[in-house]
Parts: C-alpha cells; sequence; structure tokens
C-alpha cells in the first residue's frame, strides 16, 4: 500500500479520536476506512452506562459506510495510543469479513508505530451463513 494513503489513513483516524465518546475505559479509539470510490468514512467508540450498550470505532466507522450505500472497502486504519496495538476485536472482524474478505488493516499505536495485517489473516476461518437472496 501506497505510504502516503497509510499516513493519511492514520492521521485522519486519530483525528476521529477526538470525538470518542469513553468516560468509563478512557480508552479513544478512532477510525478511517477508505472506500474503492475514495471515499472516506470515520467513526470512534462510543460507550455507554450500561456497557454492553457501547459500540467500537471499527463498526460505527463500517457501518456509516454501509448505511451510506458503500460496501467496496480499500483500507481500513484504526488508531488508539496506549501500551498494546489496537487490533479489532472479534466481533469488528465478523462485521468486516460480512462485507469484505481481502482487506488491509492499519493498526496504529502512534503516527509512526503500526503494523498492517490483512482482515484475511485476522479473521481466517469465517462464520457464512447462507443469504436467502
Ligand atoms: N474498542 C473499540 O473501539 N474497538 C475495538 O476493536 C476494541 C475495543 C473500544 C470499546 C470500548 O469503548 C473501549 O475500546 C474499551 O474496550
Amino acid at each position: 500500500m501506497n505510504e502516503k494513503i497509510i499516513q493519511k489513513l492514520i492521521s485522519i483516524a486519530k483525528s476521529s479520536t477526538k470525538n470518542s465518546y469513553s468516560p468509563y475505559s478512557n480508552y479513544k479509539v478512532g477510525a478511517a476506512l477508505l472506500t474503492k470510490s475514495e471515499k472516506i468514512f470515520t467513526g470512534t467508540n462510543i460507550e455507554n452506562a450500561s456497557f454492553p450498550a457501547g459500540m467500537c470505532a471499527e463498526r460505527i466507522t463500517v457501518f456509516k459506510a454501509v448505511s451510506e450505500g458503500l460496501k467496496d472497502f480499500e483500507a481500513l486504519a484504526i488508531y488508539a495510543e496506549g501500551k498494546n496495538y489496537p487490533f479489532p476485536c472479534g466481533i469488528c472482524r465478523q462485521v468486516i469479513v460480512e462485507f469484505c474478505k481481502d482487506l488491509p488493516i492499519i493498526i496504529a499505536k502512534s503516527e509512526k508505530d503500526f503494523v498492517i495485517k490483512n482482515i484475511s489473516e485476522l479473521q481466517p476461518s469465517i462464520f457464512e451463513f447462507e443469504k436467502s437472496k
């Protein structure tokens, strides 16, 4: 992947953490999703006093794109500062493979420190259900 695009997506994902609503964990996650039509969707984690009602940054971002009619994804960046790289959780991996079986994911804990993994490596044996239509 082009280094300029990588840096741009990381920077946008980082900016998205500004809107993180995470008063319980204090862990701010941002995501930036590039579509094949060159649109970029962003998202951040939103927590809730009823913990399971909260939502991860990645799912919010993917759902924003799908709800706007775009399902062809080119790359996803996830940004969160901390000790560990912010790998997407299992539920977010399942949501991503619903739409895209081959997607590079840039996983950044700073603008300079990141790893890139394809969703096919992160979620190799996927659950699929026969579509009725
Ligand atoms: N979180 C994400 O936004 N993405 C993930 O893939 C894992 C976790 C958020 C949810 C919660 O707001 C905080 O990180 C701590 O779990």
